[in-house]
Formats: C-alpha cells, sequence, structure tokens
C-alpha cells in the first residue's frame, strides 16, 4: 500500500505545491496581513515538513504544533475556507489528478481545529 505522499510523487511534488501555493497567498489582499512579519523562507520549509508528515511521508523527527503557531493571530473560518481554496487550486494547478487532490484536501481539513483554536482539552 502507498501512503498519500507517494502517490503524489513525493518531495518533488510537495515543494512544488508549497511553492506554488504561497505564492496564491501572498497574492490574495485577505491573506497577506497574517504573513506580514514572517519568514516566508521558513514558513515554506515548516510547511513542506507538515505537509510530509500529513500525507505520512518519512519521518522527519520535527514536532509541529499547529495550535501554538495560530493562536491568537486572529485567524477566522473565512480566512481557513480561504487558505483550502488556495491549496485546492494550487493542487489542480500542478496537474494533480482529482482523487487525490480530494484526498490531500480532506486530510489537510482534519487540522482546521487546530488551526481556529477549538481543539482544547476541555473541547
Ligand atoms: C489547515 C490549515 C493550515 C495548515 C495545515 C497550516 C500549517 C502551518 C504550518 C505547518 C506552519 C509553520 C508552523 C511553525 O513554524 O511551527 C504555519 C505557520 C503559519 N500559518 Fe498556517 N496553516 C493553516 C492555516 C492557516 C491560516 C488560515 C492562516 C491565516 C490566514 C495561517 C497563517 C499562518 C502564519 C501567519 C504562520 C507563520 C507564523 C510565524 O510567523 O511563525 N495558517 N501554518
Amino acid at each position: 500500500m502507498q501512503t498519500l505522499y507517494q502517490r503524489i510523487g513525493g518531495q518533488e511534488v510537495i515543494e512544488k505545491t508549497v511553492d506554488r501555493f504561497y505564492e496564491h497567498v501572498l497574492a490574495d489582499p485577505l491573506m497577506q496581513p497574517f504573513f506580514a512579519n514572517t519568514s516566508m523562507d521558513k514558513l515554506r520549509t515548516m510547511q513542506m515538513e507538515f505537509f510530509t508528515i500529513a500525507l505520512d511521508g518519512p519521518d522527519t523527527g520535527t514536532t509541529i504544533s499547529l495550535y501554538a503557531s495560530h493562536q491568537g493571530r486572529g485567524i477566522e473560518r473565512q480566512h481557513l475556507t480561504r487558505f483550502t481554496e488556495h491549496l485546492l487550486a494550487t493542487l489542480r494547478e500542478i496537474g494533480m489528478n482529482e482523487s487525490d487532490v480530494s484526498a490531500v484536501i480532506a486530510r489537510i481539513a482534519t487540522y482546521s481545529d487546530q488551526i481556529l483554536g477549538e481543539s482544547t482539552i476541555d473541547g
């Protein structure tokens, strides 16, 4: 059984996706303010690591707390929706087949509660 990471084409495809994705995000006035003080080189690297973990790629030894890195930034559902739309557009643009696109989007969506700060211990 191939992992989702292997099926989409591994590191090369993840790199292409993340690069293109942030071009979309940074060109979007709704998204731009959130990234004004962020080192994009570092973020791209972290996002590649995150995708590798989320899609069951090789263990990089990195731990990423999505809750910690997103809390207090004023991120609302509309921002998360837009973020996901940019990811969807990017995956299609790089030519991923629709069933893999759906699988990737579904996997990433499982982290939504952590981004919106709704994943607290007391629910
Ligand atoms: C499921 C959706 C999302 C995922 C999987 C995700 C993933 C990540 C990852 C892996 C990092 C790096 C974490 C680290 O450095 O420790 C990060 C950082 C960041 N994310 Fe997200 N993110 C998501 C949604 C969003 C949304 C909707 C926004 C705002 C519109 C956002 C804004 C940011 C910002 C500003 C940073 C950089 C923080 C800094 O400067 O250190 N993210 N995200």
